[in-house]
Protein backbone atom coordinates (compact mmCIF):
# COMPACT_ATOMS: atom_id res chain seq x y z
CA UNK A 1 0.00 0.00 0.00
CA UNK A 2 1.22 3.29 -0.96
CA UNK A 3 1.05 5.71 1.80
CA UNK A 4 -0.87 9.13 1.72
CA UNK A 5 2.24 11.70 0.84
CA UNK A 6 1.09 15.42 3.21
CA UNK A 7 3.39 18.10 2.28
CA UNK A 8 3.13 21.47 4.17
CA UNK A 9 5.47 24.99 2.94
CA UNK A 10 6.71 27.10 5.47
CA UNK A 11 7.49 30.89 3.51
CA UNK A 12 10.36 31.80 5.80
CA UNK A 13 9.16 36.23 5.52
CA UNK A 14 9.62 36.87 9.20
CA UNK A 15 9.63 35.37 13.09
CA UNK A 16 7.51 32.80 14.10
CA UNK A 17 4.91 33.68 16.24
CA UNK A 18 2.25 32.50 18.95
CA UNK A 19 -0.47 32.54 16.18
CA UNK A 20 1.73 30.07 13.74
CA UNK A 21 2.49 28.13 16.42
CA UNK A 22 -1.36 27.38 17.31
CA UNK A 23 -2.33 27.52 13.50
CA UNK A 24 0.41 25.56 11.45
CA UNK A 25 2.86 24.38 13.67
CA UNK A 26 1.47 22.36 16.79
CA UNK A 27 -1.42 21.06 14.40
CA UNK A 28 0.98 20.11 11.43
CA UNK A 29 3.60 18.13 14.49
CA UNK A 30 0.81 16.80 15.52
CA UNK A 31 -0.07 15.28 12.40
CA UNK A 32 3.10 14.62 11.51
CA UNK A 33 2.90 11.40 14.11
CA UNK A 34 0.36 9.84 12.76
CA UNK A 35 0.65 6.26 11.31
CA UNK A 36 0.64 5.46 7.14
CA UNK A 37 1.34 9.43 6.28
CA UNK A 38 4.43 10.42 4.97
CA UNK A 39 5.06 13.80 5.83
CA UNK A 40 6.88 16.25 3.90
CA UNK A 41 8.05 20.08 5.51
CA UNK A 42 9.68 22.20 3.89
CA UNK A 43 11.37 25.91 4.27
CA UNK A 44 9.64 27.92 1.21
CA UNK A 45 12.66 30.09 1.16
CA UNK A 46 12.13 30.62 -3.08
CA UNK A 47 8.96 32.26 -2.02
CA UNK A 48 10.58 34.23 1.02
CA UNK A 49 12.28 35.90 -2.16
CA UNK A 50 8.84 37.73 -3.42
CA UNK A 51 8.17 39.35 -0.13
CA UNK A 52 11.67 39.59 1.22
CA UNK A 53 14.47 41.45 -0.77
CA UNK A 54 17.00 41.53 2.16
CA UNK A 55 19.68 38.82 2.24
CA UNK A 56 20.21 38.54 5.88
CA UNK A 57 16.74 38.71 6.42
CA UNK A 58 16.01 35.88 4.57
CA UNK A 59 18.93 34.11 5.89
CA UNK A 60 17.26 34.95 9.82
CA UNK A 61 13.84 33.75 9.31
CA UNK A 62 14.98 30.19 7.04
CA UNK A 63 17.27 29.86 10.50
CA UNK A 64 14.52 30.96 13.27
CA UNK A 65 11.59 29.09 11.50
CA UNK A 66 14.26 25.71 10.96
CA UNK A 67 14.83 25.94 14.74
CA UNK A 68 11.10 26.59 16.01
CA UNK A 69 10.01 23.46 13.88
CA UNK A 70 12.67 21.56 14.86
CA UNK A 71 12.20 23.07 19.01
CA UNK A 72 7.98 21.90 18.78
CA UNK A 73 9.36 18.44 18.22
CA UNK A 74 9.14 17.61 14.50
CA UNK A 75 11.68 14.80 13.67
CA UNK A 76 13.64 14.94 10.72
CA UNK A 77 14.28 10.99 11.30
CA UNK A 78 10.64 10.70 10.93
CA UNK A 79 9.44 13.18 8.47
CA UNK A 80 11.27 14.86 5.28
CA UNK A 81 12.38 18.22 6.58
CA UNK A 82 13.94 20.29 3.77
CA UNK A 83 14.47 23.47 1.91
CA UNK A 84 12.60 24.36 -1.11
CA UNK A 85 15.92 25.97 -2.61
CA UNK A 86 17.92 22.90 -2.28
CA UNK A 87 15.97 20.86 -4.41
CA UNK A 88 16.76 22.08 -7.40
CA UNK A 89 14.15 20.57 -9.39
CA UNK A 90 11.59 22.31 -8.02
CA UNK A 91 12.57 25.37 -10.01
CA UNK A 92 13.04 23.73 -12.54
CA UNK A 93 9.54 21.32 -13.05
CA UNK A 94 7.99 25.35 -12.10
CA UNK A 95 9.53 26.40 -15.77
CA UNK A 96 7.53 23.28 -17.28
CA UNK A 97 4.49 23.44 -15.18
CA UNK A 98 5.03 27.53 -16.25
CA UNK A 99 4.62 26.43 -19.90
CA UNK A 100 1.28 24.68 -19.51
CA UNK A 101 -0.14 27.13 -17.29
CA UNK A 102 -2.59 29.41 -18.53
CA UNK A 103 -1.69 33.14 -18.44
CA UNK A 104 -5.62 33.93 -17.77
CA UNK A 105 -5.47 31.61 -15.17
CA UNK A 106 -2.50 33.54 -12.97
CA UNK A 107 -4.66 36.44 -13.33
CA UNK A 108 -7.43 35.53 -11.45
CA UNK A 109 -5.18 34.75 -8.27
CA UNK A 110 -6.25 36.53 -5.40
CA UNK A 111 -2.75 37.93 -4.45
CA UNK A 112 -1.94 38.79 -8.01
CA UNK A 113 -5.36 40.78 -8.19
CA UNK A 114 -5.36 42.03 -4.69
CA UNK A 115 -1.70 44.00 -5.77
CA UNK A 116 -3.45 45.40 -9.29
CA UNK A 117 -6.93 46.32 -7.16
CA UNK A 118 -4.82 48.51 -5.09
CA UNK A 119 -2.77 50.18 -7.87
CA UNK A 120 -5.95 51.00 -9.32
CA UNK A 121 -7.49 52.25 -6.17
CA UNK A 122 -4.37 54.62 -6.15
CA UNK A 123 -4.46 55.80 -9.67
CA UNK A 124 -1.39 53.66 -10.42
CA UNK A 125 -0.73 51.50 -13.57
CA UNK A 126 -2.42 48.38 -12.62
CA UNK A 127 0.67 46.33 -12.90
CA UNK A 128 2.87 48.71 -11.38
CA UNK A 129 5.58 47.41 -8.77
CA UNK A 130 4.16 43.97 -9.26
CA UNK A 131 6.63 41.69 -10.12
CA UNK A 132 6.59 38.45 -12.03
CA UNK A 133 7.64 36.72 -9.32
CA UNK A 134 4.25 37.59 -7.21
CA UNK A 135 2.67 36.94 -10.79
CA UNK A 136 3.63 33.12 -11.16
CA UNK A 137 3.49 32.42 -7.56
CA UNK A 138 0.69 29.43 -7.65
CA UNK A 139 2.80 27.62 -10.54
CA UNK A 140 6.13 27.61 -8.07
CA UNK A 141 3.79 26.38 -5.27
CA UNK A 142 2.22 23.34 -7.81
CA UNK A 143 5.78 22.60 -8.42
CA UNK A 144 6.47 22.31 -4.78
CA UNK A 145 3.79 19.78 -4.56
CA UNK A 146 3.85 18.00 -8.05
CA UNK A 147 7.15 17.41 -7.38
CA UNK A 148 6.98 14.73 -5.06
CA UNK A 149 3.03 13.62 -6.54
CA UNK A 150 1.64 14.71 -2.87
CA UNK A 151 -2.17 13.20 -1.99
CA UNK A 152 -2.68 15.86 0.70
CA UNK A 153 -2.19 19.52 1.19
CA UNK A 154 -3.22 20.68 4.58
CA UNK A 155 -3.82 24.73 3.87
CA UNK A 156 -6.03 27.50 5.21
CA UNK A 157 -8.69 28.53 3.17
CA UNK A 158 -6.42 31.55 1.72
CA UNK A 159 -4.77 28.95 -0.19
CA UNK A 160 -7.38 26.81 -1.71
CA UNK A 161 -7.40 28.52 -4.68
CA UNK A 162 -3.35 27.63 -5.50
CA UNK A 163 -4.11 23.97 -4.96
CA UNK A 164 -6.80 24.55 -7.46
CA UNK A 165 -4.50 25.27 -9.70
CA UNK A 166 -1.82 23.13 -8.73
CA UNK A 167 -4.70 20.24 -10.17
CA UNK A 168 -5.21 22.34 -13.09
CA UNK A 169 -1.57 22.86 -14.28
CA UNK A 170 -1.23 19.25 -13.13
CA UNK A 171 -4.39 17.68 -15.29
CA UNK A 172 -2.95 19.84 -18.52
CA UNK A 173 0.62 18.39 -18.21
CA UNK A 174 -1.02 14.85 -17.87
CA UNK A 175 -3.21 15.47 -20.59
CA UNK A 176 -0.34 16.63 -23.25
CA UNK A 177 2.50 13.98 -21.80
CA UNK A 178 1.00 11.39 -20.13
CA UNK A 179 -0.33 10.40 -16.35
CA UNK A 180 2.67 11.84 -14.39
CA UNK A 181 1.13 13.62 -11.59
CA UNK A 182 -1.44 12.84 -8.81
CA UNK A 183 -4.19 15.58 -8.37
CA UNK A 184 -3.22 17.10 -5.12
CA UNK A 185 -5.99 17.61 -2.72
CA UNK A 186 -6.33 20.59 -0.12
CA UNK A 187 -6.83 19.57 3.07
CA UNK A 188 -8.71 22.28 5.28
CA UNK A 189 -8.22 22.61 8.99
CA UNK A 190 -11.84 23.42 10.12
CA UNK A 191 -10.83 23.23 13.81
CA UNK A 192 -7.33 24.85 13.90
CA UNK A 193 -8.57 27.96 15.27
CA UNK A 194 -6.47 31.58 14.05
CA UNK A 195 -5.38 33.09 17.03
CA UNK A 196 -6.31 36.87 17.31
CA UNK A 197 -3.38 39.27 18.01
CA UNK A 198 -2.56 42.00 20.47
CA UNK A 199 -5.77 44.45 19.08
CA UNK A 200 -8.34 41.65 18.71
CA UNK A 201 -7.44 41.18 14.81
CA UNK A 202 -6.27 38.35 13.25
CA UNK A 203 -2.20 37.60 14.68
CA UNK A 204 -0.01 38.61 11.88
CA UNK A 205 2.64 39.93 10.58
CA UNK A 206 1.13 42.38 8.64
CA UNK A 207 -0.99 44.36 11.35
CA UNK A 208 2.14 44.48 13.53
CA UNK A 209 0.48 42.91 16.44
CA UNK A 210 2.42 39.49 16.84
CA UNK A 211 3.35 37.75 20.35
CA UNK A 212 6.86 35.90 19.29
CA UNK A 213 6.78 32.41 20.04
CA UNK A 214 9.90 32.07 21.94
CA UNK A 215 10.09 35.97 22.86
CA UNK A 216 11.96 35.31 26.29
CA UNK A 217 9.19 35.32 29.97
CA UNK A 218 9.44 38.58 30.74
CA UNK A 219 8.51 39.83 27.09
CA UNK A 220 6.03 37.43 27.19
CA UNK A 221 4.76 38.82 30.06
CA UNK A 222 4.75 42.32 28.40
CA UNK A 223 3.35 41.45 25.57
CA UNK A 224 0.45 39.71 27.10
CA UNK A 225 -0.36 42.16 29.50
CA UNK A 226 -0.68 44.65 26.41
CA UNK A 227 -3.40 42.65 24.99
CA UNK A 228 -6.33 44.95 24.06
CA UNK A 229 -9.23 44.07 26.82
CA UNK A 230 -12.43 46.90 27.52
CA UNK A 231 -12.48 49.24 30.57
CA UNK A 232 -14.60 46.84 32.29
CA UNK A 233 -13.88 46.95 35.98
CA UNK A 234 -12.24 44.37 38.78
CA UNK A 235 -15.55 42.23 39.86
CA UNK A 236 -17.65 43.32 36.74
CA UNK A 237 -18.77 40.39 34.66
CA UNK A 238 -16.85 39.97 31.66
CA UNK A 239 -17.64 39.14 28.20
CA UNK A 240 -16.05 35.82 26.34
CA UNK A 241 -17.42 36.82 22.97
CA UNK A 242 -14.93 38.66 21.24
CA UNK A 243 -12.41 38.79 23.94
CA UNK A 244 -8.80 38.06 22.21
CA UNK A 245 -7.35 37.16 25.53
CA UNK A 246 -10.32 34.68 26.08
CA UNK A 247 -9.37 33.48 22.77
CA UNK A 248 -5.64 32.91 23.20
CA UNK A 249 -6.34 31.48 26.79
CA UNK A 250 -8.89 28.33 24.86
CA UNK A 251 -6.06 27.99 22.23
CA UNK A 252 -3.63 26.81 25.08
CA UNK A 253 -6.07 25.62 27.92
CA UNK A 254 -7.66 22.32 28.09
CA UNK A 255 -11.71 21.96 28.33
CA UNK A 256 -11.48 21.90 31.65
CA UNK A 257 -9.24 24.95 32.51
CA UNK A 258 -11.39 26.97 29.53
CA UNK A 259 -14.94 26.21 31.37
CA UNK A 260 -13.06 28.01 34.65
CA UNK A 261 -11.99 30.88 33.09
CA UNK A 262 -15.61 31.16 31.69
CA UNK A 263 -16.62 30.99 34.94
CA UNK A 264 -14.52 33.79 36.35
CA UNK A 265 -15.19 36.01 33.37
CA UNK A 266 -19.17 35.97 34.53
CA UNK A 267 -17.40 36.30 38.19
CA UNK A 268 -15.90 39.69 37.21
CA UNK A 269 -11.63 38.35 37.54
CA UNK A 270 -9.96 41.58 37.33
CA UNK A 271 -8.13 42.04 33.28
CA UNK A 272 -5.17 41.97 35.22
CA UNK A 273 -5.62 38.64 37.12
CA UNK A 274 -6.91 37.11 33.53
CA UNK A 275 -3.16 38.19 31.99
CA UNK A 276 -1.53 36.59 34.80
CA UNK A 277 -3.76 33.34 34.48
CA UNK A 278 -3.07 33.65 30.89
CA UNK A 279 0.72 34.13 30.54
CA UNK A 280 1.38 31.09 33.28
CA UNK A 281 -0.82 28.97 30.92
CA UNK A 282 1.10 30.03 27.82
CA UNK A 283 4.61 30.06 29.61
CA UNK A 284 3.66 26.58 30.99
CA UNK A 285 3.11 25.16 27.39
CA UNK A 286 6.43 26.88 25.91
CA UNK A 287 9.20 26.90 28.47
CA UNK A 288 10.39 23.68 27.39
CA UNK A 289 10.01 24.40 23.86
CA UNK A 290 11.72 27.73 24.10
CA UNK A 291 14.97 26.24 25.96
CA UNK A 292 15.04 23.78 22.66
CA UNK A 293 14.81 26.60 20.71
CA UNK A 294 17.79 28.36 22.63
CA UNK A 295 19.67 25.36 22.28
CA UNK A 296 19.49 25.05 18.59
CA UNK A 297 20.20 28.82 17.31
CA UNK A 298 23.23 28.39 19.26
CA UNK A 299 23.87 25.80 16.64
CA UNK A 300 22.97 26.82 13.68
CA UNK A 301 25.56 24.48 11.78
CA UNK A 302 23.29 21.57 13.42
CA UNK A 303 20.54 23.19 11.87
CA UNK A 304 22.46 23.25 8.16
CA UNK A 305 23.63 19.87 8.61
CA UNK A 306 20.14 18.66 9.73
CA UNK A 307 18.37 20.45 6.29
CA UNK A 308 21.46 19.47 3.93
CA UNK A 309 20.66 15.91 4.94
CA UNK A 310 17.06 16.18 4.17
CA UNK A 311 17.24 17.87 1.18
CA UNK A 312 20.03 15.16 -0.20
CA UNK A 313 17.78 12.23 1.20
CA UNK A 314 14.65 13.16 -0.86
CA UNK A 315 16.36 14.40 -3.83
CA UNK A 316 17.58 10.78 -3.87
CA UNK A 317 14.35 9.11 -3.09
CA UNK A 318 12.24 11.03 -5.61
CA UNK A 319 13.01 14.28 -6.55
CA UNK A 320 16.26 13.11 -9.30
CA UNK A 321 14.06 10.21 -10.69
CA UNK A 322 10.89 12.09 -11.38
CA UNK A 323 12.40 14.96 -13.21
CA UNK A 324 14.47 12.19 -14.93
CA UNK A 325 11.32 11.08 -16.06
CA UNK A 326 9.57 14.64 -16.70
CA UNK A 327 12.57 15.74 -19.21
CA UNK A 328 12.00 12.53 -21.01
CA UNK A 329 8.52 13.42 -21.54
CA UNK A 330 8.55 16.53 -22.57
CA UNK A 331 11.41 15.95 -25.01
CA UNK A 332 14.56 17.18 -23.56
CA UNK A 333 16.18 13.63 -24.11
CA UNK A 334 19.14 11.87 -25.60
CA UNK A 335 19.64 12.89 -29.27
CA UNK A 336 21.57 9.85 -29.89
CA UNK A 337 18.42 7.78 -29.40
CA UNK A 338 16.25 10.74 -31.71
CA UNK A 339 13.01 9.26 -33.03
CA UNK A 340 12.24 9.42 -37.11
CA UNK A 341 9.60 11.23 -38.11
CA UNK A 342 6.93 8.53 -38.62
CA UNK A 343 7.38 8.87 -34.46
CA UNK A 344 6.69 12.44 -34.26
CA UNK A 345 4.05 12.10 -36.01
CA UNK A 346 2.33 9.26 -33.67
CA UNK A 347 3.10 11.07 -30.76
CA UNK A 348 1.31 14.44 -32.20
CA UNK A 349 -1.78 12.27 -33.03
CA UNK A 350 -1.76 10.98 -29.27
CA UNK A 351 -2.37 14.48 -27.72
CA UNK A 352 -4.38 15.30 -30.40
CA UNK A 353 -8.40 15.57 -30.08
CA UNK A 354 -10.18 12.33 -31.20
CA UNK A 355 -13.52 10.84 -32.30
CA UNK A 356 -15.05 8.25 -30.85
CA UNK A 357 -17.84 6.17 -31.64
CA UNK A 358 -20.07 4.50 -29.79
CA UNK A 359 -23.64 3.18 -29.59
CA UNK A 360 -26.13 4.45 -27.30
CA UNK A 361 -29.55 2.89 -25.42
CA UNK A 362 -31.46 4.00 -28.12
CA UNK A 363 -30.34 2.05 -30.81
CA UNK A 364 -28.42 4.49 -32.49
CA UNK A 365 -24.51 5.42 -33.36
CA UNK A 366 -23.34 8.32 -32.51
CA UNK A 367 -19.97 9.49 -32.38
CA UNK A 368 -18.14 12.83 -30.14
CA UNK A 369 -14.90 15.14 -30.63
CA UNK A 370 -13.70 15.04 -27.17
CA UNK A 371 -10.27 16.65 -26.19
CA UNK A 372 -9.04 14.73 -22.99
CA UNK A 373 -12.55 14.74 -21.06
CA UNK A 374 -14.16 17.66 -22.74
CA UNK A 375 -16.92 16.99 -25.75
CA UNK A 376 -15.98 19.85 -28.42
CA UNK A 377 -18.55 17.96 -30.87
CA UNK A 378 -21.46 15.81 -30.23
CA UNK A 379 -23.21 13.75 -33.17
CA UNK A 380 -27.39 13.04 -33.87
CA UNK A 381 -28.24 9.38 -33.92
CA UNK A 382 -27.16 7.56 -37.18
CA UNK A 383 -28.42 4.52 -38.44
CA UNK A 384 -25.56 2.22 -39.42
CA UNK A 385 -22.23 2.51 -37.61
CA UNK A 386 -20.81 2.84 -41.24
CA UNK A 387 -22.67 6.22 -41.80
CA UNK A 388 -21.05 7.59 -39.21
CA UNK A 389 -17.38 6.10 -39.42
CA UNK A 390 -17.66 7.22 -43.51
CA UNK A 391 -18.20 11.29 -42.26
CA UNK A 392 -15.27 10.88 -39.84
CA UNK A 393 -13.12 9.36 -42.06
CA UNK A 394 -13.80 12.02 -44.68
CA UNK A 395 -13.34 14.65 -42.99
CA UNK A 396 -9.65 13.57 -41.13
CA UNK A 397 -8.68 13.23 -44.63
CA UNK A 398 -10.03 16.52 -45.61
CA UNK A 399 -12.30 15.64 -48.07
CA UNK A 400 -15.23 16.67 -45.94
CA UNK A 401 -14.94 19.97 -44.36
CA UNK A 402 -16.39 20.66 -40.59
CA UNK A 403 -19.69 21.79 -42.21
CA UNK A 404 -20.31 18.83 -42.89
CA UNK A 405 -19.49 17.49 -39.43
CA UNK A 406 -21.55 20.10 -38.20
CA UNK A 407 -24.52 19.25 -40.38
CA UNK A 408 -24.96 15.64 -38.57
CA UNK A 409 -23.98 17.49 -35.19
CA UNK A 410 -25.74 19.23 -31.99
CA UNK A 411 -26.17 23.06 -32.51
CA UNK A 412 -22.69 25.08 -31.67
CA UNK A 413 -22.19 28.75 -30.18
CA UNK A 414 -19.37 30.86 -32.07
CA UNK A 415 -16.64 29.95 -29.72
CA UNK A 416 -17.28 26.56 -29.63
CA UNK A 417 -17.30 26.22 -33.19
CA UNK A 418 -13.71 28.16 -33.30
CA UNK A 419 -12.79 25.55 -30.63
CA UNK A 420 -13.89 22.45 -32.58
CA UNK A 421 -12.83 24.19 -35.94
CA UNK A 422 -8.95 24.15 -34.19
CA UNK A 423 -9.19 20.71 -32.97
CA UNK A 424 -10.63 19.41 -36.54
CA UNK A 425 -7.31 21.27 -37.73
CA UNK A 426 -5.35 19.76 -35.91
CA UNK A 427 -6.73 16.37 -36.77
CA UNK A 428 -6.42 17.09 -40.61
CA UNK A 429 -2.43 18.36 -40.28
CA UNK A 430 -1.79 15.20 -38.01
CA UNK A 431 -3.31 12.83 -40.63
CA UNK A 432 -1.50 14.21 -43.55
CA UNK A 433 1.80 14.51 -41.28
CA UNK A 434 0.98 10.48 -40.46
CA UNK A 435 0.40 10.26 -44.65
CA UNK A 436 3.38 11.58 -45.90
CA UNK A 437 5.85 10.25 -43.40
CA UNK A 438 4.40 6.49 -44.51
CA UNK A 439 4.79 7.23 -47.80
CA UNK A 440 8.47 8.70 -47.35
CA UNK A 441 9.30 5.66 -45.39
CA UNK A 442 8.33 2.81 -47.49
CA UNK A 443 10.81 1.43 -50.25
N1 LIG B 1 1.86 29.49 0.07
C1 LIG B 1 2.08 28.89 1.36
C2 LIG B 1 1.77 29.94 2.44
O1 LIG B 1 1.97 31.11 2.23
C3 LIG B 1 3.50 28.41 1.50
C4 LIG B 1 3.80 27.35 0.50
C5 LIG B 1 4.71 27.42 -0.50
C6 LIG B 1 3.18 26.08 0.43
N2 LIG B 1 4.68 26.26 -1.23
C7 LIG B 1 3.76 25.42 -0.68
C8 LIG B 1 2.18 25.44 1.18
C9 LIG B 1 3.35 24.16 -1.05
C10 LIG B 1 1.79 24.16 0.81
C11 LIG B 1 2.37 23.54 -0.30
O2 LIG B 1 1.33 29.57 3.50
Amino acid sequence: MTQTRVLTGITTSGTPHLGNYVGAIRPAVAASLTPDVESYYFLADLHALIKVQEPARVQRSTLEIAAAWLACGLDPAKVWFYRQSEIVEIPELAWFLTCVAGKGILNRAHAYKAAVDKNRAEGEDDDAAITAGLFMYPVLMSADILVFNAHKVPVGRDQIQHIEMARDFAQRFNHLYGEHFVLPEAQIEEAVATLPGLDGRKMSKSYDNTIPLFAPREQLKKLIYSIVTDSRAPGEPKETEGSALFQIYQAFASEAETAAMRRAFADGIAWGEAKQALFERIDAEIAPLREKYEALMAQPEKIEAILIDGAKRVRERYALASMKRLREAVGLRDLSRAAGPSAVAAEARRALPVFKQYREADGRFYFKLADGERVLVQSQGFASPKDAGQLIAAVKSGRQDLDALLAAAEPLDAAQREEAAAALAAIVRAEAEAEAAKAGAAP
